[in-house]
């Protein structure tokens, strides 16, 4: 008699064993890359709408106010290349005012927000070249080179660089300068150290979008690893790391309770949580810093009045 052994049902090994090992760290954490689903990618756009979510209008308005003095700053016909484009709304400023691109390059690795993407900026500038790429920026990714000689100027708004833990920001964007090559740019929207009431009220809003955007993980993970999470037994909850200047967004158990995977299970207690997100907020002498480390130099840099938003204009080093 021989045994009928079944493969496990795992649909993506590797994002499986990427939720497993997170979930066995202390305390159980999930990289807040997988947040971006297609219901999470749409959640996300609408958190930017949010009153109490200044990121978004903050970063729109200075990239309005900039926008002539920036494309003044790189001269002609580079190559834009935006890392998570999501579906590329705030990126019509940027173009509209740098109609002078040799091509734009979305990157993002939601399919869904990409092809959105496409349609939306191209609706808008019909004679621009668009070569999207579907790829997760955080690990090794390739730039289409057929044909390409010019210099490239990587946009990394919305302060996404705060999700990375201080050292993985550093590697990032080492990569990003040896990508770039000599003189190449790097435009990137980070967000300032503030109050703390500010800051949490941004990540806890009154609509609870925030608290659907985190839940959703939950959703996505029973769906793509065959999980068993109660999503109504977590609680979405944000607080400001004075410490190390970072806001952590958490799920919280409700309820002493176990979750099962095919081939593992993990149990918490009333009161325990998960880490979704880190969102790291800098002071400017911070960021100098980091630039520098990573082989960036700045060339210009622009706040708004409060000082809750900062743009960059860093250049690679030879
Ligand atoms: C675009 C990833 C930087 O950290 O502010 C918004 C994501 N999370 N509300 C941020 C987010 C909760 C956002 N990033």
């Amino acid at each position: 008699m021989s045994l009928d052994v079944q493969p496990l049902p795992i649909r993506n090994p590797q994002i499986y064993r990427d939720i497993i090992a997170g979930l066995q760290c202390t305390p159980p954490t999930i990289d807040s890359k997988y947040l971006y689903d297609e219901r999470g990618s749409r959640l996300f756009e609408e958190i930017c709408d949010l009153p109490e979510y200044y990121v978004t209008r903050t970063e729109l308005e200075l990239t309005r106010r900039c926008a002539a003095d920036l494309a003044a700053q790189l001269g002609s016909r580079p190559r834009l290349i935006e890392l998570g484009s999501g579906s590329g709304v705030k990126t019509k400023v940027l173009l509209r005012e740098l109609f002078d691109v040799d091509a734009y390059v979305p990157v993002d690795i939601s399919p869904s927000a990409l092809r959105q993407c496409v349609i939306n900026v191209g609706a808008d500038l019909p004679d621009l070249q668009i070569s999207p790429v579907c790829a997760d920026y955080t690990a090794d990714f390739e730039l289409p080179r057929k044909g390409f000689q010019g210099r490239n100027v990587f946009y990394y708004p919305g302060s996404t660089i705060g999700n990375f833990l201080p050292a993985q920001a550093r590697e990032f964007l080492a990569r990003l300068a040896q990508l770039a090559g000599p003189g190449g740019n790097l435009i990137i929207g980070v967000d300032l150290v503030k109050e703390r009431a500010i800051l949490e009220a941004a990540y806890n809003d009154a609509q609870g979008v925030t608290a659907e955007f985190n839940l959703n993980l939950l959703h996505r993970i029973n769906r793509e690893c065959d999980a068993t999470f109660k999503p109504d037994g977590f609680r979405h909850l944000a607080v400001f790391d004075e410490e190390r200047e970072r806001i952590e967004m958490r799920l919280i158990s409700e309820r002493d309770q176990q979750v099962f995977f095919p081939t593992e299970s993990f149990s918490f207690d009333e009161g325990d949580h998960i880490v979704t997100e880190y969102s790291h907020k800098f002071t400017i002498d911070r960021f100098i810093e980091l630039g520098e480390a990573a082989g960036w130099r700045t060339r210009a840099l622009w706040t708004d009045e409060r000082q809750f938003f900062s743009l960059w204009l860093l250049e690679a080093q030879p």
